[in-house]
């Protein structure tokens, strides 16, 4: 594992859920719906007709996506879900109480025989990975002939007042600097291009934009900015600094009538395996 993967462990078996607090309660739009959060949009990839199909949830985190596809109760829908954080999988086990196979391992290299699934879904996960085209090649194999991979990934979002408000915050604070180090490789999953680029070898490729808006409210603002990666490396009083601090700047905008045309950028990404 290298010095991004130590740190992705780490934050993720400390605070377990750090994402779907985050993005779990978050309506979104995409292609004219609404959705109640992207994880509820994700799992539409998941046809709901008869007969048995293997869905993986690839970097399934406490396993809310999974929960949505369990809660149908379909019959024949067999749950994988795949994490190399041990205290995400340790809260996907108790969310989802033996509804889904667990396994811990690197998305680089799959535990999996060839063609073992319908669907492989993933979730904010695909733009944190190194050696992106060595997980497509992976996802590719253990997908079987005709079979769809569906992503969320995280896209640009527009500047916004909100959003700078966070940086300031970040760079006023006392721990500010430490977190340059946190280098993500994602710029490839971030503009469209690059994603045909990357997923070249699969069929019928469609990008979808998705948008959240955070209507300036400083308590839904910190929903979000609180679950980034640049402040789980804060103590939990550090971070409640922070917070407050934020959330003092977002109601200064919101009293100033600038904070509410901040929105969250995500991408829909889904292809087929030829
Ligand atoms: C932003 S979280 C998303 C979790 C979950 N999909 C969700 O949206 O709630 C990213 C997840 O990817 C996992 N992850 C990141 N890189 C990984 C890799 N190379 N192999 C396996 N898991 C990885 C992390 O442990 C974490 O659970």
């Amino acid at each position: 594992m290298n010095d991004l993967e130590n740190f992705l462990v780490d934050v993720h078996d400390r605070i377990p859920g750090v994402t779907s607090d985050a993005m779990a309660q978050l309506p979104v739009r995409a292609a004219g719906s609404t959705h109640a959060s992207t994880y509820e949009l994700l799992a539409r990839s998941v046809p709901r007709g008869p007969g048995p199909i293997g869905v993986l949830d690839l970097a399934c985190g406490d396993g809310a996506l999974l929960a949505c596809l369990a809660c149908r109760g379909q019959p024949g829908l067999a749950l994988h879900g795949l994490d190399f954080s041990a205290g995400e999988l340790a809260a996907a086990a108790r969310r989802l109480g033996g509804r889904a196979a667990l396994v811990r391992s690197r998305a680089q290299q799959l535990p999996y025989p060839d063609g073992s699934f319908d669907v492989v879904l993933s979730h904010m996960a695909l733009m944190l990975m190194d050696e992106a085209g060595q997980v497509l090649g992976e996802l590719r194999r253990v997908l079987r002939p005709g079979g769809v991979l569906a992503a969320i990934v995280a896209a640009p979002s527009p500047p916004s007042a909100v959003h700078q408000a966070f940086i300031d915050t970040l760079r006023a604070s006392e721990r500010g600097a430490a977190w340059q180090g946190v280098r993500f490789p994602g710029r490839a999953w971030r503009d469209e291009d690059s994603i045909r680029d990357l997923l070249g070898g699969f069929a019928e490729l469609r990008v979808d934009d998705v948008v959240a808006e955070l209507v300036g409210d400083p308590a839904a603002a910190w929903g979000w900015y609180g679950g980034v990666y640049e402040l789980q490396m804060m103590s939990p009083a550090e971070r409640e600094r922070f917070g407050g601090r934020f959330r003092a700047a977002v109601a200064r905008l919101s009293a100033e009538g600038q904070a509410a045309a901040s929105s969250l950028h995500f991408r829909l990404i889904r292809a087929r395996c030829d």
